[in-house]
């Protein structure tokens, strides 16, 4: 539903700091009317008013957005997607950025994306699908060496183990079987190691046109030199420096590829479809497909887009998505995220922040919250092991990699940690053209 005026009354579903920057971004738009967030984090709820409402209830949601007059639900993150909140909102007769249950399998289930990829002819690492556990540790020593191990269901990041030997494989595999991510790990996909330097493709679809983001990279291990356990993302930069010539045409065409094989087999994907690839020697191969916008990938790729991010997420439900609605800045932004120390283990909660103003007057500078939360006073808290990202654009890769640490100094609470080499990759990387 539109107002007369033209805006449209928006309610964004999450409470990460891919949140906060569609929030960000929506708010930029002419269009945007009120905002509502479900539920939100200490940063959303300084710009918009928290929807009392359950935010994994589908019907919960279009009640609220029906007597609201909300014209446009977004769905940031693939827990409610795969669950199916999108249809519920949708069959309510309201606009829903975001994929249906049927096309958010493209992340709920990665033996149905292989499958898909398969279909469609799409390069991807070779792969096997098991249900039974011996049958999975017989072929991991048939293989005899390295591969990757992954629980087939949604698992929060995890249930992805990379093994380097047979041994660590087979420990992958006993995990996965044992219940370690729950029903996620009952059916399991063995595959081939991909060699190379990775990259995220974001893509916006209306399941016919699709139309690329920006590319970026984000660094998943918790300690420099991308040593420790896996963490939901700790950093990330925006564009990838070191793409070879036709690498990203090849990842676009990719993305166009799975687009038509779903619709040709009677699913309409609309929302985001996000690629993981692997830039290998024999060109990029899809590592997995994502259902949503990156975290934190959004933050380093939206405020670099020119376009009414409103009238984007609107054209993708109803079919009018078109490429010249989208441009870029020829700009860079590099994002560090701040962590409570002892992420992405046990962490303490409730600490104080400070300094965010003056971080983010620095020039270029955005701090996007993920775990915060405001307390009775308006106080800004820590509220969980990602805490902030704190984002650069300017008009060199050095000189918003520069601002972002910069800007890191500024802000305390008990326990802020961070990674020093986010973006060092990007640099040594060109040593690859
Ligand atoms: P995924 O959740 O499937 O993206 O996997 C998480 C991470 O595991 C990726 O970002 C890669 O670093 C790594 N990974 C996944 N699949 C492979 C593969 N076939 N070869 C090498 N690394 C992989
Ligand atoms: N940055 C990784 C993800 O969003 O899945």
């Amino acid at each position: 539903m539109s107002a007369a005026d033209g805006t449209v009354d928006i309610l964004l579903v999450g409470s990460g700091g891919r949140e906060h920057a569609l929030l960000t971004k929506l708010a930029a738009s002419p269009r945007a009317g009120r905002l509502w967030v479900a539920p939100g984090n200490g940063g959303m709820l300084q710009m918009a008013q928290r929807a009392d409402v359950d935010a994994s209830d589908g019907a919960a949601l279009a009640a609220f957005a029906r007597e609201r007059g909300v014209g446009l639900v977004v769905i940031g993150p693939e827990a409610p997607l795969v669950a199916g909140v999108a249809d519920v909102v949708r069959a309510a007769g309201i606009p829903v950025f975001g994929p249906s249950a049927s096309a958010a399998r493209m992340e709920g289930s990665k033996e149905f994306a292989k499958g898909v990829m398969a279909r469609a002819g799409v390069p991807t690492a070779a792969w096997q699908s098991f249900t039974d556990e011996d049958a999975c540790a017989a072929h991991v020593r048939s293989l005899g060496g390295p591969c990757v191990v992954k629980a087939d269901g949604l698992a929060a990041g995890k249930g992805v183990i990379v093994a380097q030997d047979t041994d660590e494989a087979l420990a992958g595999v006993h995990e996965c079987f044992s219940g370690a991510f729950g029903v996620a790990g009952s059916t399991v996909v063995v595959e081939e190691l991909l060699e190379g330097p990775e990259c995220s493709l974001l893509a916006l679809t209306d399941g016919r046109t699709v139309v690329p983001l920006a590319t970026s990279q984000d660094h998943k291990r918790a300690l420099d030199g991308d040593r420790g356990p896996n963490t939901g993302g700790m950093g990330v930069y925006s564009p990838v420096p070191i793409l070879l010539p036709g690498e990203f045409e090849r990842m676009v065409q990719i993305e166009q590829r799975v687009v038509d094989q779903l619709r040709d087999e009677g699913v309409t994907y609309s929302g985001c479809l996000y690629g993981g690839f692997m830039l290998t020697k024999d060109g990029p191969k899809v590592l997995e497909f994502n259902a949503r916008l990156g975290d934190p990938e959004t933050q380093v790729v939206l405020p670099r887009m020119r376009a009414d991010l409103v009238d984007c997420l609107l054209a993708c439900d109803a079919g009018t998505l078109s490429p010249s609605m989208v441009a870029w800045e020829d700009d860079w932004a590099v994002s560090v995220v701040l962590t409570s120390a002892g992420y992405p283990g046990s962490y303490e909660r409730g600490k104080l922040i400070s300094g965010i103003d003056e971080a983010e007057a620095l020039p270029g500078v955005t701090v996007y919250h993920a775990g915060t939360r405001l307390d009775e006073s308006g106080a800004i808290l820590t509220d969980g092991g990602r805490v902030l990202d704190v984002t650069a654009v300017a008009s060199s890769f050095e000189d918003a990699r520069n601002r972002a640490y910069e800007a890191c100094d500024k802000i305390s609470f008990e326990g802020k940690t961070y990674r020093h080499d986010i973006g060092i990759k990007a640099i040594k990387g060109r040593e690859r053209l």
